[in-house]
């Protein structure tokens, strides 16, 4: 699929994850980052998706093409430093959860100086998911998009861990340009606070993106729609959760390609929904490559009625 004109992109990480689970289990080498788990949520919906990210000169070929194999181009992915993006996924508990970079790992500042700017190929795309990378990197990347593709919807995440400055998403010009923010409520409270919730988001919203979605875990997520001054609660799908890493990202890939298939963002939320149930059910990004289409439509229809508005 090299060079292929594609409808989505997503741009972020790519990385070896070894997870230490809050039930002691312990999984090691699986294939993590933003950019792969949001573009195997795209991906569910059908939609074309290429990956822009970096990957280290000891990323496995064979896991690229384990990618490949699921449909997701992956021309827009460099070669970069020595050694890939490989952390440690460390769960407290099903709340509490960091990220490290392990010691035989490239940093995050090298990943991002590699990655190099989107390529020709992906200019044309209807839509881009911004997954979490250093706060400076997303934020000229959400930019660089704009540039080249002014209509394009643009998605976007963040993340809080102790190895970089979070501080820059208080920044208001942070959000300029981003059509769907979609923070989880632990990076709502690390960053803003999660005090009178509605008018925060109102106010985040007024900065730029006509929609808001905070990912809540099993709780599902509440959706901020400014254009109708409308709140919703998504509740999660009932899926039996094996690993839950990654579903965030999941999320946003399916709700990017919500928007660009539904042109909706509470039907983009129900999608985002329904391709991060696939991604707990099993470990790596990986085990949701290859979801039976005619399932997510039955998790769709399943999930439309259980929607609430709240706050009218
Ligand atoms: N146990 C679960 N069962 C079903 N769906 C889940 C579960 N946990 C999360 N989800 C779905 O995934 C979405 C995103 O999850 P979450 O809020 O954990 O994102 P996150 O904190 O950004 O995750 P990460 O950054 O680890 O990918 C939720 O809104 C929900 O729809
Ligand atoms: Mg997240």
């Amino acid at each position: 699929m090299a060079g292929a004109v594609v409808d989505v992109v997503t741009t972020g990480y790519l990385t070896l994850d070894d997870l230490v689970l809050h039930d002691d289990r312990v999984v090691r080498d699986a294939l993590g980052g933003g950019a792969l788990y949001a573009a195997v949520g795209a991906r569910i919906w059908g939609a074309t998706v290429g990956i822009h990210a970096c990957a280290g000169g000891d990323y496995p070929p064979r896991y690229l093409r384990r990618i490949e194999g699921g449909g997701i181009d992956t021309s827009g992915v460099t070669v970069g430093p020595e050694r890939s993006l490989r952390l440690w996924l460390l769960e407290e508990d099903e709340a509490r959860k960091q990220q490290l970079p392990k010691l035989a790992s490239a940093t995050v500042v090298e990943m991002d100086a590699k990655r190099g700017p989107l390529p020709d190929a992906y200019r044309g795309a209807a839509g881009f998911h911004v997954a979490t990378s250093l706060p400076a990197t997303q934020s000229a990347m959400v930019r660089a998009i704009r540039t080249a593709a002014p209509t394009a919807s643009v998605t976007l995440d963040v993340w809080t861990e102790s190895f970089f400055d979070a501080g820059l998403y208080r920044d208001p010009a942070f959000l300029a340009g981003v059509d769907a923010f979609l923070p989880s409520d632990k990076e709502v409270e690390a960053i803003w606070g999660l005090a009178d919730l509605s008018e925060r988001l109102r106010s985040l919203a007024a900065l730029g993106p006509r929609t808001i979605a905070v990912k809540r875990g099993g709780q599902g997520s509440l959706v901020f729609d400014r254009s109708r001054d409308m709140f919703w609660e998504v509740p999660a799908v009932p899926v039996s959760a094996v690993d839950t890493t990654g579903a965030g990202d999941a999320y946003c890939g399916g709700f990017l390609a919500g928007l660009v298939v539904a042109g909706d963002p509470l039907d983009a939320a129900l999608r985002g929904t329904v391709s991060a149930s696939f991604v707990v059910e099993g470990h790596g990004a990986q085990a949701a490559l290859g979801t039976d289409p005619s399932e997510a439509e039955r998790r769709l229809a399943a999930l439309r009625p259980r929607v609430r508005q709240v706050w009218p």
